[in-house]
């Protein structure tokens, strides 16, 4: 009886604590009073993630996991949350994990592929698809949104992400945010979202994944923080740190990064883990002794769990007994992984209906908006004489490995989608055309050509020919950089040969990120690119192809003549010496030159200046036409708004969505400035011959950045502004701040 007392006693004592020094809401009360019950040993046990299923089971049952990750059936969840609240000493239940990156059973396009719809409603709709899909399985926590600025094309996780503008990728971070955790995180269909990989991980050298990045501080609050805050000031529940060291500093083990910024600076109170073994990787940097010394710099940075590096269960109740951890420290980290436990529900409904899937995998409505999705993805970069639609044709030559290619369609991250479900650009297009299929080669690094007189002769007899070509689902994506990005195999070869049969060429690229397609360009008529789109990829490009409905997409990243050129983004600054069409290029150089006599200009002796296609371009099957964007104001003070319109008109004979896109320049800054930034972006769909007035507002706080006094203000002075179809395009209105 004493005991009981005395635990109702301190539960009590424990709470009246709570409310003093923590949030007062409930479910703080609810932390604190069970954290007042905890040995440091389950404190410890909860900061502890490990990837498997029913096997894990022991260690729940004794309270020595806190989440599991890559489990996803039901039945063995089910059996480590059952070991986990009945067996355990408190019963507290394992949050269950996954990387449902685009889709979970229905695959949504790779996100860089979503990130080109420029449409963030189509974003966040396939983020809920995701969640009730997964959270059906029995996962409530997805690694998700890829916050990560990519301005190399070499770095193959440029697949995870939106590119290289931090606009695009907060307004499409904040879309995901919304669309996994919902209006609230309890609902059972529900998923917390995480926002990774804090911080700087795309600006790895060399486009190579893993490595240094050398990124100052103005920098990452100017470029690779933005999307960061936005994400986080829209409540994505936790935060992945990144595998990259800043300067010489891990992510897992920085405390400017993850407390003095994170929690001190922005006021996020979520739960930060580790990326997989992160921690202990810290190691191999050479910025910590051993798994020890890593545990301890971690959770002292401000790491509150530990995915897969066993440092903290191994080795943390010996560091709060050497005092090289206090135990206030996990008691930080373990109040933010109850907190997330007890707002997603868990404690009061920690089991998964085994039978819940069924319902909800691949529902037609979940096909329908990846369908959407898909369609609103694709880019056409090139359409000479307007071959595309094939409205007209009725035989056509499809060729070319991802043409039927149901596994590599869905791209990288994709665990759990089902390749039978797949619909494939083969069979979507055998419902609208008589189709001669030859594949000419038999997976996109194939070199065997010896099937190519096939398709010549193939070709003869088709009124098109359309050649699906790009990069499998291994190829980009996690670990997978390249230093070469034109078409791998002999498929620039195929295109060439399709093509001789003189008929219209179309060619589709489906790939996990730009690639060099210069040269294949030459070949063909058309070329409509798809980042990897997902499950109804198929429909979605035959929609296109036939014209029931017109491409959309535009370009999320910029795309290269040669990988040589990387890292190239639009929003650069301008360098003392910018390119300015002076520059002579490589065979256009007389022998016997002298030294200064081809331009001391930005730019290369062989690929010259520019990319092949700018961020923001993609065309469609009518023309637009912007007018003049007309300023409201053309002097405002800094409590100002801008506000701008532009005449936009559709001068083509189909109807069809263009993105309008507004970017500023900050012509003079205390610091030099991007000779342009996206701020703002539409979807207007317009039918032949219609205009319409597309107006923008933008409050001139948010012309704010980090000044030379590291400030965030905005600076007096003359900007710049367009409205424009792509970031190259437009005629600039100029305004002033005072
Ligand atoms: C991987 C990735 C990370 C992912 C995690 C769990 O190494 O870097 O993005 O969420 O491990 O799979």
């Amino acid at each position: 009886m004493k005991s009981i007392f005395k635990t109702i006693m301190f539960g009590a004592a424990a709470i009246l604590a709570a409310s003093c020094s923590y949030g007062t809401s409930e479910t703080d009360k609810k932390v604190e009073e069970l954290l007042s019950r905890m040995t440091l040993r389950e404190k410890i046990g909860q900061m502890n993630q490990l990837s498997g299923g029913a096997e894990l089971a022991e260690q729940a049952s004794k309270g020595e996991v806190g989440s599991i990750l890559n489990c996803v059936d039901p039945v063995a969840i089910n059996q480590v949350q059952k070991a986990a609240v009945e067996q355990s000493r408190l019963g507290i239940p394992i949050i269950v994990s996954r990387d449902v990156i685009h889709g979970f059973r229905t695959m949504f396009p790779i996100p860089l592929g979503q990130a080109a719809t420029f449409d963030p409603a189509v974003v966040e709709k396939g983020a809920r698809v995701s969640a009730v899909e997964a959270s059906a399985a029995g996962v409530r926590w997805t690694f998700s949104p890829m916050l990560d600025i990519a301005r190399d094309p070499r770095w193959g996780r440029v697949a995870e992400g939106s590119g290289e503008d931090p606009y695009l990728d907060s307004q499409m971070g904040v879309a995901m945010v919304r669309g996994y955790q919902g209006s609230n995180l309890s609902d059972p269909t529900s998923i917390a979202a995480c926002i990774k990989h804090f911080v700087g991980y795309g600006a790895a050298e060399g486009g190579r994944d893993y490595n240094s990045t050398m990124i100052s501080e103005r920098s990452l609050r100017n470029t690779y923080l933005p999307a960061f805050k936005e994400a986080a000031d829209a409540g994505a529940a936790t935060l992945m740190t990144s595998f990259n060291e800043i300067d010489g500093v891990p992510s897992t083990g920085n405390k400017w990064l993850l407390k003095d910024l994170l929690r001190d600076e922005w006021g996020w109170k979520g739960m930060v883990v580790t990326d997989w073994s992160s921690a202990s990787e810290m190691i191999a940097h050479g910025f910590s002794r051993d798994t020890e010394h890593a545990t301890e710099q971690a959770v002292n940075a401000g790491v509150d769990m530990d995915m897969m590096s066993y440092g903290f269960i191994n080795h943390l109740e010996q560091l709060v007994k050497d005092g090289k951890v206090s135990e206030s420290e996990i008691d930080r980290a373990v109040r933010n992984i109850l907190k997330l436990k007890f707002d997603l529900g868990l404690f009061d409904n920690p089991y998964v209906d085994e039978n819940a899937s069924a319902a909800v995998d691949y529902a037609p409505e979940h096909l329908a908006a990846a369908r959407q999705c898909a369609v609103e993805s694709a880019i056409l970069l090139q359409n000479k004489g307007h071959v595309l639609p094939l409205d007209k044709a009725k035989t056509i030559l499809v060729t070319g490995p991802l043409a039927d290619a149901p596994y590599e369609q869905m791209g990288t991250w994709s665990f759990d989608g089902q390749s039978e479900h797949t619909v494939t650009p083969l069979a979507a297009l055998r419902e609208e055309y008589n189709v001669i299929w030859e594949p000419g080669l038999e997976y996109s690094r194939d070199k065997d050509k010896s099937s190519f007189g096939k398709v010549r002769s193939a070709a003869a007899k088709a009124d098109a020919v359309v050649v699906f070509v790009g990069e499998e689902a291994i190829l980009s994506g996690e670990a997978h950089s390249l230093s070469n990005l034109n078409l791998q195999g002999a498929q620039s070869e195929l295109i060439a040969e399709a093509a001789k049969a003189g008929k219209p060429t179309v060619v589709v690229v489906i790939a996990g990120r730009p690639l060099t397609i210069e040269q294949d360009l030459d070949e063909c008529d058309a070329l409509l690119y798809c980042f990897h789109p997902g499950t109804m990829g198929g429909p979605a490009i035959a929609d296109i192809i036939k014209g029931k409905v017109s491409p959309s997409g535009k370009l999320p990243m910029t795309m290269l003549r040669d990988a040589g050129q990387a890292p190239f983004y639009y929003n650069h600054n301008n360098t003392g010496r910018p390119n300015d069409g002076t520059e002579v290029l490589l065979e256009d150089i007389p022998v016997g030159a002298g030294q200064t006599s081809l331009g001391c200009r930005s730019y290369y002796l062989d690929s010259g200046y520019g990319p092949l296609f700018p961020f923001g371009y993609g065309l469609s099957y009518t023309s637009f036409e912007y007018g003049v964007p007309v300023l409201e104001q053309s002097s405002l003070d800094k409590n100002g708004t801008i506000k701008v319109s532009v005449e936009l008109s559709n001068t083509g004979k189909a109807t069809a969505t263009e993105v309008a896109q507004l970017y500023i320049q900050d012509c003079v800054g205390s610091v030099v400035r991007p000779v342009k930034e996206l701020k703002r972006f539409e979807r207007v769909e317009l039918a032949p011959g219609e205009s319409k007035t597309v107006r923008f507002e933008l409050p001139v706080s948010e012309l704010e950045f980090w000044n030379i006094d590291m400030e965030y203000v905005v600076e007096s002075g003359d900007f710049r502004l367009w409205i424009a179809g792509d970031s190259a395009s437009g005629t600039p209105v100029s305004f002033s701040v005072i």
